[in-house]
């Protein structure tokens, strides 16, 4: 396959189509080692380049999926659902709406990935709670999603074995931002876990791989195209990540941050809003079009209520607190960092923007992320925000604080941090959290 592999890359280098077999035992031949990293590299590098036709995506969708099993959930006796995020910093919903959902009566067997890029990774937050295991056997997460109604894995060796290599590679060879390398990664992922729906949570901005609304958009159908050729129910909710997502980005932070709004708590900010606000409410939007994928509710408005009612009732938290138990996490324990160090404001004006890719790559040097495949994440590393698009500030107050363990890596994303916001005497317009939603 080497030197044949040599010649399907050169092939998409010169832009020619592949053949469905082509991509077949391409997919195949990485999955079982035959192919170095190296030629698979260079491969993607050739996709990313040159994009790939629908019927293209649509074979590597397929040869994606079946690199591994597809999960059997038929022993689930309810609607399944789950939602899947095309990334962004500080995004931590998975944590909140899975519990939310499974509370309000469905199922939500998740399957998730690390940290992409400057974006976080739902494992990756998981894994900063002491023990949790996030590479259960297929029986046992279909069991899990059973009795506590989520659960919550990573790709597999059974399961989506091609994506979990792939996905890895893509994170450190600059080729994530590619739409038919991000359908692939996300739908066979989401085709593989058995699921009735999904929910989309497409993500536009500095933040985000699509910067602007209308990539955004374009993603979101392709996405939904694929979707629906394996007849699951689709929404995509189209939202910005022109600002992180609540107060904290960074592994065992972001749990914290689930686990008080589960406690239906707040966290005022220097400016009196709740900075734990946007989190709230963009999992509760995600939660209710979940639960109204289900068709039993007459209304998202309807759905929106039962979500509410299951996380100001305390049920979503409960779920958690089992489904982390049951996978060996040690909820108690979550680890908090030792030293911080605050950034501030070197000018009086209205925060008027953030480049929130620098924030989430402030993160990674802080190794809250990778830099490459074999980096060791540091669960307690990130960065708290004090304020929000909009808001006033004096020279002096408080915009980041840094937390972690290794304060010889401060200065460096300080620095970082510095460049990643932008302080005007102009007020900058109102920030809309959810643009649009499409079915
Ligand atoms: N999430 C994924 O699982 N894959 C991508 O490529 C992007 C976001």
């Amino acid at each position: 396959m080497t030197l044949y592999f040599a010649d399907l890359i050169k092939k998409k280098r010169d832009r020619q189509e592949l053949t469905s077999d082509e991509i077949q035992q391409f997919i195949a031949a990485y999955t079982s080692g035959t192919i170095p990293d190296y030629q698979v590299t260079a491969m993607l590098m050739a996709i990313y380049l040159n994009g790939m036709t629908n019927e293209e995506t649509v074979a590597l969708v397929k040869s994606m999926i079946h690199s591994g099993v597809t999960v059997d959930t038929s022993k689930i006796p309810g609607f399944k659902v789950d939602k899947h995020s095309t990334g962004g910093v500080g995004d931590k919903t998975s944590l909140i709406l899975g519990p939310i959902v499974a509370a309000a009566g469905f199922y939500v067997p998740m399957i998730s990935g690390r940290g992409l890029g400057h974006t976080g990774g739902t494992l990756d937050k998981l894994e900063s709670i002491p023990g949790f295991n996030t590479q259960q056997s297929l029986e046992r997460f279909v069991e899990i999603t059973r009795e506590i109604g989520t659960c919550f894995i990573g790709q597999t060796k059974e399961i989506c074995p091609a994506d979990k290599k792939i996905y890895a590679l893509r994170d450190v060879t600059g080729t994530i931002e590619s739409f038919p390398l991000i359908c692939a990664s996300i739908m066979s992922k989401k085709i593989a876990e058995g699921i009735d729906g999904l929910v989309l949570d497409v993500k536009f901005g500095s933040g985000a791989f699509m910067k602007t609304v209308e990539q955004a958009k374009s993603l979101a159908t392709a996405l939904m195209n694929i979707a629906k050729s394996y007849d699951k129910k689709i929404v995509s909710v189209i939202s910005s990540m022109e600002q992180p997502l609540g107060r904290f980005a960074g592994n065992s932070l972001e749990v914290f941050e689930c686990v008080e709004i589960m406690k239906n708590k707040k966290f005022t900010g220097p400016n009196g809003e709740d900075m734990y606000a946007d989190t709230r409410e963009l999992s509760l939007q995600l939660s209710a079009q979940m639960i109204h994928l289900s068709g039993k509710t007459a209304s998202v408005n309807e759905a929106y209520s039962l979500a509410v009612e299951a996380l100001e009732s305390g049920r979503a938290l409960q779920v958690f607190e089992k489904m982390c138990k049951v996978q060996g996490g040690r909820l108690s324990e979550l680890p908090a960092a030792k030293k911080s160090h605050k950034v501030t404001a070197k000018t009086a004006g209205y925060l008027h923007s953030f480049n929130v890719e620098k924030i989430g790559l402030a993160g990674i040097i802080l190794h809250a992320g990778r830099m490459k495949n074999d980096d060791v994440i540091h669960p307690t590393a990130g960065i708290e925000f004090h304020c929000k698009l909009g808001d006033q500030v004096k020279a002096g107050d408080t915009i980041f604080t840094i937390h972690g363990d290794e304060p010889e890596l401060f200065a460096e994303a300080e620095q970082l941090l510095t460049l990643a916001h932008e302080i005007s005497l102009q007020k900058p317009p109102a920030h809309v959290l959810i643009n649009t939603v499409l079915n």
